[in-house]
This record gives structure tokens, C-alpha cells and sequence, in this order.
């Protein structure tokens, strides 16, 4: 029975269901003040700025590699600190996986199934990095798994490459951001000293950032993916041996929304497998 003025939760409920608010993604609210924090932490002098307005954001590479600021809050500091410790110490794939499993400063773990770190052979020439699962990822434990896996698998097979045998993947983000929404910045700088060292430990001979989300965090750019797709480049970090030749290409699921643009991705396959060919390696 409800008193005077109370509102009938059925009937709130039956509000947001209508207003398309249809997931329910945690018990509690998000800080949206980490983004703030992490920004501060990265970037010193990012606090002192923010008097005279919103501090600018600095480049994702900024994020992964910039000195520690001591004014930081403390959970800022651990978070940041401990992801790069904890993926600079992963000296095996296995290792990668319990560290990152073990890494508490990730909030989507929180509302996430389960972690999603990588499919495919580990040996493999060739490594994709996406962006972050959906929901079939979420689900199965796997990355590219759902709708656009499918089309990112019959891609691949097009120019004689599969995940059975000759390529590998993984993601930028390890767990499914609630109601797929777009990874954070803040996300996206946590997880970059693992994806990191994800491909140090892989060490393919090429490496293909599937989709913007992953162009712009490992190359360190502010460019957008139809300018970036298409082109040769080199993909540096301290732990890798020499430069691995980078592609960047459409993401399937772009590609699913606007199918007139699988001409350009049909061509960035037939770089891929010239330069698998030129390269010298096994391929038929
Ligand atoms: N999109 C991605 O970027 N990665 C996945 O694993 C699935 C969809």
C-alpha cells in the first residue's frame, strides 16, 4: 500500500524500461570523478590548472607513460602504479593473465561476467587488438565472438588466415564496459601497460589495431581511423626486441553499419597478405 505521494516503484520501473534504460550495470553509482583522478595522477600540474578551468586532457600516450604525480589521490596512485608493475613483471602469457586477473584498480570488473584476455594461437605471426568485449564476449570468455567476430573471422579466412592456426587476439579493455558503451580514457590508460605487454610477450611479426579504440591508444595518436587505416607503421615499446610493422583497419562491427566501406577493408587484407609474403613468412 502506498502512502500519499509515494511513487509506484512498478510504475518507476515501467519509466525508465519505456526511457530504453533496460540494463541494469551495477549496485553502485560510478565515480565519475576517477577520470578526473587519473588525469592527475599522469598529468602534474593537472590539479593546480583545473582552478582556472577544466584541465586539457593529455594524449593517451601520455597516460601510459607519464611520471607519477605525488599530489595524486592514493587509490590513483595504486591503480596506475600497480597495473605497470604488475604488467612489467608478466614474463610469460599465463603470467599476463593472473596479473591482470589479480589487478583490483579496474571498475569494470566489477560488472563484467568474466575477464576476457585473448584467442587464437599464441604463436601466431599475426596479432589483432581490438577494442573491448560485448556481450557474446562477456558471455563465452572470448574476444570476437559475436556478430562482428564472425565477419572479422570470414575476413581473415579470405586471405587464408584463422584463429585455429595463424593469428592471435586480444583487446585494448579486458572486460565488457556496461551496456557496451565506449571505454573511458581513464579505462583505456589503465589497461594500456598490459595490452602493452601483451604484444611484447606475443612478439609477432605483425601486429593489426582492429578499429579506432585501438589505432589511436597503442600508436599514441589523436588521428582518426579513416586516416590511419590502410598505412604501414611501426609499433614500438621498450620490451619488444625491434619495431613490429603495424596496420590499422575498419572495425567489423563499422563495417556491419556501413558495408560500403568493405571495399577499403578487403584492400588493407591484401596489404596484410603482401606483406606476410615479403616479409617471408609462412604463408601459403
Ligand atoms: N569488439 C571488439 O573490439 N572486441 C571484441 O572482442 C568484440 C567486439
Amino acid at each position: 500500500m502506498l502512502a500519499a505521494g509515494e511513487t509506484d516503484p512498478y510504475e518507476l520501473l515501467q519509466f525508465y524500461l519505456d526511457a530504453g534504460a533496460d540494463e541494469a550495470i551495477g549496485d553502485e553509482a560510478i565515480d565519475r570523478m576517477q577520470l578526473a583522478e587519473v588525469m592527475a595522477f599522469v598529468q602534474p600540474g593537472a590539479q593546480e590548472q583545473a582552478g582556472q578551468g577544466k584541465p586539457p586532457l593529455p594524449s593517451l600516450g601520455n597516460l601510459a607513460a607519464a611520471p607519477v604525480n605525488p599530489n595524486a589521490p592514493v587509490g590513483t596512485l595504486e591503480a596506475m602504479g600497480d597495473a605497470r608493475a604488475l604488467a612489467e613483471g608478466a614474463q610469460t602469457l599465463e603470467e599476463l593473465k593472473a596479473a591482470l586477473d589479480g589487478f583490483k584498480g579496474m571498475s569494470l570488473k566489477r560488472t563484467a561476467t568474466q575477464m576476457v584476455f585473448a584467442d587464437g594461437n599464441p604463436k601466431a605471426r599475426v596479432m589483432l587488438v581490438g577494442e573491448a568485449p560485448g556481450a557474446d564476449e562477456d558471455r563465452l570468455g572470448r574476444p570476437f565472438v559475436g556478430v562482428s567476430g564472425q565477419l572479422l573471422d570470414k575476413m581473415f579466412a579470405a586471405i587464408d588466415l584463422s584463429r585455429e592456426e595463424t593469428i592471435y587476439i586480444s583487446n585494448v579493455i579486458n572486460w565488457r564496459p556496461p551496456g557496451n558503451r565506449s571505454p573511458s580514457d581513464a579505462e583505456i590508460a589503465l589497461s594500456l601497460p598490459f595490452i602493452r605487454r601483451h604484444i611484447e610477450l606475443v612478439n609477432p611479426a605483425v601486429v593489426v589495431f582492429v578499429g579506432g579504440v585501438a589505432a589511436k591508444a597503442l600508436l599514441e595518436t589523436t588521428q582518426g581511423i579513416t586516416r590511419l587505416r590502410g598505412k604501414w607503421t611501426d609499433y614500438t615499446s621498450a620490451g619488444l626486441e625491434k619495431p613490429v610493422p603495424a596496420l590499422c583497419m575498419f572495425h567489423p562491427a563499422y563495417l556491419l553499419r556501413s558495408p560500403g566501406q568493405k571495399g577499403l577493408a578487403w584492400q588493407d587484407l591484401l596489404r596484410l597478405k603482401k606483406k606476410l609474403q615479403e616479409m617471408g613468412e609462412v604463408y601459403n
